[in-house]
């Protein structure tokens, strides 16, 4: 699909919150005769310049699924290049600081290796100040534990007495995930042809829109992320209600 000559910034209903798995980039080295890293290393670059165009767009909120508590199952080779990009990034994702841009984290940390830990920590106190966007990366991160990681919580706020079981709620549940003062997700944004969740935002994603595209995320560029949004603003979110749109 092409972009649609369709004014970006002046009619479209820009999302709040995109959230992008970032897939594809093992097939686009394959594609190449490159090893993997280097496929992640591309990814990693699409990463800085989607999250600018982000930002340029008007989006609030972009969540990166980075990696996913799935992940690990991947050869060590490939799981510890890809924890070594993301050191190599923290230590430059102060660029962002003159976008004005927010860095935070969700998912386990406590997997992590301690120096990243420590080095995640530091950017996101660095950056809390910064207001024009938030960038999320969910860093060992899966649905289904956030969720367990929520339960948790709650299980423990129960025996302290703090509150009632019949008290649970949707509220008390968002409140206690990862994601607890992110808005939901509006848009999913998937590249690379898989059309499934694999296990991200699985409970924010409830009321979400999607949007596939067989694009692998290395190639993913500016245009493809406006043609999402041009696809996204067409859509007639119901919430179960009848509104009918404009
Ligand atoms: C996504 O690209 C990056 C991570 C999961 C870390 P993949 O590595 O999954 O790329 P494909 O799906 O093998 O092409
Ligand atoms: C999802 O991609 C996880 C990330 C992009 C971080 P995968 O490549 O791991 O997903 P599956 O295995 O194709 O479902
Ligand atoms: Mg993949």
């Amino acid at each position: 699909m092409f972009f649609r000559k369709k004014e970006i910034d002046t009619e479209l209903n820009v999302p709040v919150h995109i959230g992008i798995i970032m897939d594809g980039n093992g097939r686009w080295a394959k594609k190449r005769g490159l090893p993997r890293k280097m496929g992640h290393r591309e990814g990693a670059k699409t990463f800085r310049a989607i999250t600018r165009s982000c930002k340029k767009l008007g989006v609030k909120y972009v969540t990166y699924y980075a990696f996913s508590t799935e992940n690990w199952a991947r050869p060590k080779e490939e799981v510890d290049g890809i924890m070594d990009l993301f050191d190599k990034y923290l230590d430059e994702v102060n660029d962002f600081k003159d976008e004005n841009i927010r860095i935070r984290f969700i998912g386990d940390r406590s997997k992590l290796k301690p120096s990243l830990q420590n080095k995640m920590l530091n950017v996101e106190e660095t950056s809390r100040k910064y207001s024009s966007m938030d960038c999320v990366l969910a860093i060992n991160y899966g649905g289904r534990d956030e969720i367990c990681h929520a339960v948790k919580n709650i299980a423990e706020m129960v025996e302290f007495g703090a509150i009632k079981p019949k008290d649970i709620n949707e509220k008390i549940i968002t409140e206690n995930l990862y994601t607890q003062d992110i808005p939901p997700v509006d848009l999913i944004i998937r590249p690379s042809g898989e059309q499934r969740l694999s296990n991200f935002l699985i409970w924010q994603a409830a009321y979400s829109e999607y949007y596939f595209t067989n694009i692998l995320w290395p190639d993913f560029k500016e245009r493809d992320l406006k043609n999402a949004i041009l696809a996204y603003s067409d859509r007639n979110r119901r919430f179960g209600g009848v509104v009918e749109k404009k």
